[in-house]
């Protein structure tokens, strides 16, 4: 009998993810309770969950590794990749900005910005539609830390409640996009293993209708 194999994206969206699943009628108790076991069980679908940092999540379903993932539209973005995106699942809500000292007037001059981000092709294309030639510093991890340090005039990142911001004096300066997590699936899964996968998303559909409804 065919299984498949689901990627979650740790952290932020796991708890979410976990919720969903478990209002769809699928036991999440290993998923749960995981210990430092990879591979999980989900009961009541004949499916593996794994757990991955959100740019693997978009890799193993890319190549096949994982049929379906659950992954941030903001990772989906940076990384692009080959894959159907099916469902906009209505947790994980933040949005993209550029943000800057307080009283940094970063548009104001003629000198190139120095822009960190977690996220360089999201902060070029931004930039290279509003014609601007910027200097792009990846940063792993705290962006918010390179305009304290002046090592940055500005960073391209996601915030949800804003208080990262707040507490550092950073203010925002311009909306990139807004973005959710997103349901992807592996081309060739969707046509080779669409009994298993039609009926999951279908269940998922009516959890976030539900979800919708109820907020
Ligand atoms: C993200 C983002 C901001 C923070 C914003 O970082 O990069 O730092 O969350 O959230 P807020 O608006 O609710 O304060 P994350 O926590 O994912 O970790 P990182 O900074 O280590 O990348």
């Amino acid at each position: 009998m065919d299984t498949i194999r689901i990627a979650l994206t740790k952290g932020r969206l796991e708890q979410k993810s976990v919720e969903m699943f478990e209002a769809a009628g699928f036991d999440c108790s290993q998923l749960r309770d995981k210990g430092r076991r990879l591979l999980l069980d989900v009961g009541g679908l004949p499916a593996k969950a794994v757990l991955a940092k959100a740019a693997d999540v978009v890799t193993y379903v890319e190549y096949g590794a994982c049929d379906i993932g659950i992954v941030g539209k903001d990772t989906i973005i940076e990384h692009g990749g080959s894959f159907y995106e099916v469902m906009e699942l209505g947790f994980g809500k933040c949005r993209f900005v550029l943000a800057a000292k307080e009283g940094n007037d970063i548009y104001r001059g003629f000198r190139r910005l120095k822009i960190a981000t977690k996220y360089p092709a999201v902060a070029r294309n931004f930039f290279d539609k509003k014609g601007m030639d910027i200097e792009i510093i990846k940063i792993e991890g705290s962006v918010e830390l390179a305009p304290l340090l002046d090592l940055a005039d500005g960073i391209v990142d996601i915030t949800e409640t804003g208080a990262t911001l707040k507490e550092n004096g950073l203010v925002i300066v311009d909306e990139v996009c807004n973005i959710s997590a997103r349901m992807i699936v592996n081309t060739a899964s969707m046509k080779m293993k669409s009994n298993i996968i039609l009926p999951f998303i279908e269940k998922l559909k009516e959890v976030c209708e539900n979800n919708a409804q109820n907020s």
